[in-house]
């Protein structure tokens, strides 16, 4: 069983696009190999440990960010509203909790989108679906939606800014928990759940003088004045994939260096298709999405292709059931996976399993039940004495109006077009993902019980 960064093109692929130009796709794939890695070696296996740390239920994992991150989006203020959204979120479980809580964004590479059909259909004109930035243009034209190898490159440079102002705003300052009561968003801070954060600021204030008159501080102490949000993406497009993959020369091992964590989608899972391939040679923290179709057998089989070694962090299962199907379709593979000891983090995605069309056809997720499916997560792994490492969301920090419901921001159908600009799938607003994180907050302290 050889296995090499391009091992997987001897396999069947699915969600690929078709180009017109081979040649000018080989020399974009030649520039990418040749292009240095966006993340180095040493991060993807520190997040290993942190993910180790999560399936023993040492440490919560938050995962979260657009569904299709958009080119024309690309700008300062969406990251550092994503990346204030998360660290508010961030501040509420670990209060809660009392563990860290290892923060990934689904961030800086999110530009490939499987989609339900090849074709689009609108007023009787068929034209090929839009499949992300990193393929195609979203608008209906037969020219927008002709592949380009060209949005390859441009989605690795935008990866790259992208990624830099993160390390910039985890290290710089931004982070430093004397800055907590300024995460607060603009829209969020004059409402319920504004007061309830501020609240909550003011006792880590309180805490943070206290340890300081203790002399201890952010300056002799860098841990309160920095974070890490680790990168991930849909790993959809593998020629994309082998050219950022690099051979670690500290180890010898091979590492996808495109970002920290790469995840399998739950339509390109078959067990002896290219994804399977490809991501078993690559050392990575990797996830792969547990839909409605899978079987305990099957679920037991990859495991197994991806995981052989049993190694604790390396493999994270995310389940995406729908809150009407969860209590029936996960407790019988939870126990399955318990019963031979396979070592994973299970993680939540409340949103792929929700989604449903308005009468006025917009995508949308109802909050109600995206709440009531992680609740039903967390309430099955404490009835199986097993642990539900954390959740992996659709969000932006943004004032979106993209899923129905909440306290805080009581959106309806007919409010769902008022500000609804997702490329893809509709996603939590900031408001949404703080009243979640509240929620599952109270669900930890119960669970502590
Ligand atoms: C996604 O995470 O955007 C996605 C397409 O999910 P899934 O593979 O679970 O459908
Ligand atoms: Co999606």
């Amino acid at each position: 069983m050889s296995w090499s960064p391009d091992s997987w093109r001897k396999f069947p692929i699915k969600q690929q696009p078709t180009y017109k130009d081979i040649d000018e796709l080989k020399a974009v794939e030649e520039q990418l190999k040749n292009f240095p890695p966006l993340i180095f070696a040493g991060e993807a296996r520190e997040l290993k440990k942190q993910l180790a740390k999560v399936a023993k239920g040492e440490a919560i994992l938050l995962q979260g960010g657009d569904c299709a991150e958009s080119f024309a989006n690309f700008n300062a203020a969406n990251i550092r509203e994503l990346f204030k959204a998360l660290l508010q979120m961030n501040m509420v479980l670990m209060y809660s909790s009392g563990k860290p809580v290892v923060k990934i964004g689904r961030i800086a590479g999110q530009y490939a989108k499987p989609r339900s059909s090849d074709f689009e259909e609108i007023g009787g004109k068929r034209l090929p679906s839009y499949r992300g930035d990193i393929v195609n243009d979203i608008d209906f034209t037969p020219e927008a939606r002709e592949p380009k190898p060209e949005k390859l490159l441009e989605a690795y440079y935008k990866s790259a800014a992208t990624l830099n102002l993160i390390r910039a705003y985890a290290r710089g300052g931004f982070a430093d928990l004397r800055q907590v009561h300024k995460w607060n968003l603009e829209f969020v801070k004059d409402n319920e759940l504004g007061h309830k954060f501020e609240e909550l600021a003011d006792k880590i204030t309180e805490a943070l003088k206290f340890m300081e008159a203790c002399g201890i501080d952010p300056d002799n102490t860098p841990q309160l004045k920095q974070t890490t949000l680790y990168t991930s993406h849909e790993a959809l497009l593998l020629n994309y994939e082998e050219a950022l993959t690099r051979k670690d020369t500290f180890t010898g091992d091979w590492y996808d260096c495109s970002a920290h964590f790469l995840w399998i989608g739950d339509r390109t899972r078959e067990l002896d298709g290219a994804h399977i391939e490809f991501f078993r040679g690559i050392k990575n923290p990797v996830g792969v999405k547990v839909g409605p179709t899978m079987q305990a057998d099957e679920l037991l089989k990859l495991i197994d292709a991806l995981n052989p070694d049993n190694e604790p962090g390396r493999l994270t299962l995310i389940v995406r059931m729908g809150a009407d199907k969860i209590s029936k379709l996960f407790p019988p593979l939870l126990r399955a996976v318990k019963e031979a000891g396979k070592e994973v983090v299970w993680s939540i995605d409340p949103m792929h399993g929700n989604t449903y069309k308005t009468e006025g056809g917009l995508k949308t997720r109802d909050f109600e039940k995206i709440l009531s499916e992680v609740k039903q997560f967390f309430e099955i792994h404490k009835a199986e004495g097993t642990v539900g490492g954390g959740m992996h969301l659709e969000m932006t920090g943004s004032d979106v109006t993209e899923c129905t419901g909440s306290i805080s921001a009581s959106i309806t159908p007919e409010g769902l077009k008022s500000r609804y600009h997702t490329q893809c799938d509709p996603r939590l607003n900031a408001n949404q993902a703080l009243e979640l994180a509240f929620m599952v907050a109270e669900v930890f302290k119960d669970i502590k019980k």
